[in-house]
């Protein structure tokens, strides 16, 4: 008999297709299901592990609800501020995420986000789709040259360091804030400072790896922003909560911030819509890790770690122990 499983969002179809070959699934139909639909279904179905994404948020009374039947939580993603952990090894319910296989596309789309916040994308494409027409002045619609520049990467983990090796190709000189230096194997000639509040002055740029928590929670502030230098660009791929988006709005209003690119937001999908009215922001829709290989990578990932512990053998991304 095959274990069962419930998937909580619609999977790229080679997972979906191993998720039909190796679990007895009741896949939705392509809607999301929220956790009180998860809850009916895990039950109705006695499911042996939960397979859900950001969007489905495991708080310490979801999972208290949980049956004992379902063994393993599998987050198809590399964040998880959306489980309860402290909750989760309370219940003694394994949670696992899918790091690593998602830094370079992370990183790809970061570096776009950075890449048309200082080249205006979001205005030329705008010129573009509205016929141009007339020709550009010398001196119009100028850009920020990106060759040469400092970026400064808050969190420089696998997915930090994969926008520093794109940035270093840029001739940018690299500056980060972590807790702890790294090695210089991983370092690769960027400077540390330990406190955030030192690095922003030397920024350019600035571009957020952090994972969302206590210590990063609003770390974009209207203080922290206005200790970057006048004009600075600002990129966003980790998360929403590490920013006030008031702060940000004004900076961006000012002219402190010159330019940002953004791909999460306090509220998705319902985020502020007074971003999409600023002309200097390039905004996605959470899609760093979009592509068809990774997120095929990501999918067998949180499989492979269901079946482990389905097994009897550890996770291989435990999120607790
Ligand atoms: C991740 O993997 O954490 C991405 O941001 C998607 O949620």
């Amino acid at each position: 008999m095959k274990p069962r499983l419930i998937v909580s969002r619609q999977m790229p179809s080679a997972v979906g297709n191993r998720i039909a070959a190796e679990f007895d699934c009741p896949v939705p139909g392509g809607e999301d299901i929220d956790a009180e639909t998860m809850l009916r279904l895990v039950t109705q179905t006695r499911a042996d592990a939960l397979l859900f994404t950001s969007h489905l948020k495991l708080n310490a009374d979801v999972i208290a609800a949980l049956p004992a039947h379902v063994k393993i939580a599998a987050t198809c993603s590399v964040g998880f501020d959306h489980v309860d952990l402290a909750a989760a090894r309370a219940r003694g319910l394994p949670v696992t995420n899918t790091p690593e296989v998602l830094n370079e596309c992370t990183a790809d789309l970061a570096f776009m986000l950075l890449l048309n916040a200082c080249r205006r994308g979001h205005e030329y494409e705008a010129v573009m789709r509205n016929g141009w027409r007339k020709g550009m002045g010398m001196g119009e619609m100028l850009g920020i040259r990106a060759w040469g520049k400092t970026l400064g990467i808050l969190g420089l983990g696998g997915i930090g360091r994969a926008m520093a090796a794109r940035a270093r190709g840029f001739g940018m000189k690299i500056v980060y804030c972590n807790r702890t230096r790294l090695p210089p194997e991983l370092e690769l000639g960027a400077q540390w400072f330990a406190r955030f509040e030192d690095m922003l002055p030397h920024c350019d740029f600035l571009s957020l790896h952090a994972p969302s928590g206590p210590e990063t929670m609003a770390i974009i502030n209207a203080q922290t922003l206005s200790l970057l230098p006048k004009g600075a660009v600002f990129v966003n791929a980790a998360r929403g909560a590490l920013v006030d988006e008031n702060a940000l709005i004004e900076a961006l209003k000012s002219g402190q911030l010159a330019a940002a690119g953004l791909d999460v937001f306090h509220n998705e999908p319902s985020y502020d819509l007074r971003f999409a009215e600023l002309p200097n922001v390039f905004l996605t829709p959470h899609m760093g890790s979009a592509t068809h290989e990774t997120r095929r990578a990501m999918g067998f990932r949180a499989i492979d770690n269901i079946q482990a512990v389905l097994a009897g053998k550890p996770a291989i991304d435990p999120l607790w122990s």
